[in-house]
């Protein structure tokens, strides 16, 4: 191997052609996923324009504006205020915001994912039933797909399920042979939701989430997560968040063969548009910077509250 004076790695850096020549990854919006926030009514996010709030009516606008600049996939998100209860049966109510929302954006172009979860529906905010002050895995099992069927019977073309029961992933392969099930793997209990969860209304009443998700100290487990949803038969993994998990993804990327998907979730996005509120940082630079990262990790596909904005910048 030849080395300084020979080798001067400079020379590829000098102009911005020869730089895009010897580029080692790119961003193409078809492998991005906007996610959209549907409920009974439209509220602008100013801070986070990625996070506001879309009705019935208004998400299908939006879907339009997303495919005229060039978005190829969106995954929503209900909020169903009001209609609350123990068991979340707003998720799996044939007449939910979610399956509205999805009959309404039947006709778009748009590729059509759902998070399956029940958070945003129960009244006590976590992702399954309570029963003696803990999330009872075997007795959401059958909530969770009844979510997805239904979800894919009002249009869904793939369902996500985040909710992080174990077997979850079996319980909807069950149900749906048919169905691309984009299974987020690895999520971890992580304080980078804080932004969603005020966006969602879907925080927790009581405890906290790491009964179920993730300990943000594992990495081999991450592992193990993945390795048990390619067994239950999921399609996509997801490793979520993306920024401080970018070692899952990669130890993801190596072992499994499967399309790998990274979640850049609201905390990640809300920190940036932030301190370029605060004029510490320009926005557009640092975002291409994390989602630049995030695929160079490995992430096949990148869902992130910034794929609008990025359609105007690619
Ligand atoms: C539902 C769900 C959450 C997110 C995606 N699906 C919240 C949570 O687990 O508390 C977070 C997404 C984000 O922060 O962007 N379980």
């Amino acid at each position: 191997m030849s080395s300084f004076p020979v080798t001067r790695l400079r020379r590829l850096r000098r102009t911005s052609g020869i730089r895009s020549l010897v580029r080692e990854t790119r961003l193409d919006l078809g492998d991005f996923v906007m996610p959209l926030f549907v409920g009974p009514e439209a509220f602008a996010n100013d801070d986070l324009p990625g996070l506001a709030r879309h009705s019935v009516e208004s998400v299908v606008a939006e879907a339009e504006e997303l495919v005229r600049l060039g978005v190829r996939a969106v995954i929503l998100f209900g909020i169903p205020d009001e209609d609350k209860d123990e068991e979340g049966s707003g998720a799996y109510d044939d007449d939910g915001i979610v399956q509205r929302a999805l009959r309404g954006l039947g006709g778009s172009d748009l590729v059509l994912l759902t998070d399956v979860c029940l958070c945003e529906y129960t009244s006590h905010g976590h992702c399954g039933v309570i029963r003696d002050g803990e999330v009872s895995n075997d007795e959401t099992l059958e909530l969770i797909a009844r979510t997805a069927v239904s979800h894919v019977d009002a249009g869904a073309h793939a369902v996500c399920p985040s909710d992080m029961m174990d077997g979850r992933v079996a319980a909807i392969r069950e149900e749906l042979p048919d169905t691309p099930i984009v299974a987020y793997s690895a999520k971890y209990a992580s304080a980078f939701y804080g932004p969603f969860r005020e966006a969602a209304e879907s925080a927790p009443a009581f405890g906290d989430r790491r009964g179920y998700q993730m300990d943000p100290a594992n990495v081999r487990e991450a592992l193990r997560e993945c390795e048990q949803d390619v067994a239950e038969g999921a399609d996509v993994l997801m490793i979520k968040p993306a920024l401080p998990y970018l070692d899952v993804i990669r130890a993801a990327r190596e072992r499994f063969d499967l399309p790998l998907a990274a979640y850049n979730v609201s905390g990640e996005y809300a920190m940036v548009k932030a301190a370029a509120a605060k004029g510490f940082l320009d926005e557009r630079q640092a975002a291409l910077e994390t989602l630049t990262a995030i695929k160079r990790a490995g992430a096949d596909l990148v869902v992130s509250y910034w794929t609008k904005e990025l359609a105007s910048w690619l």
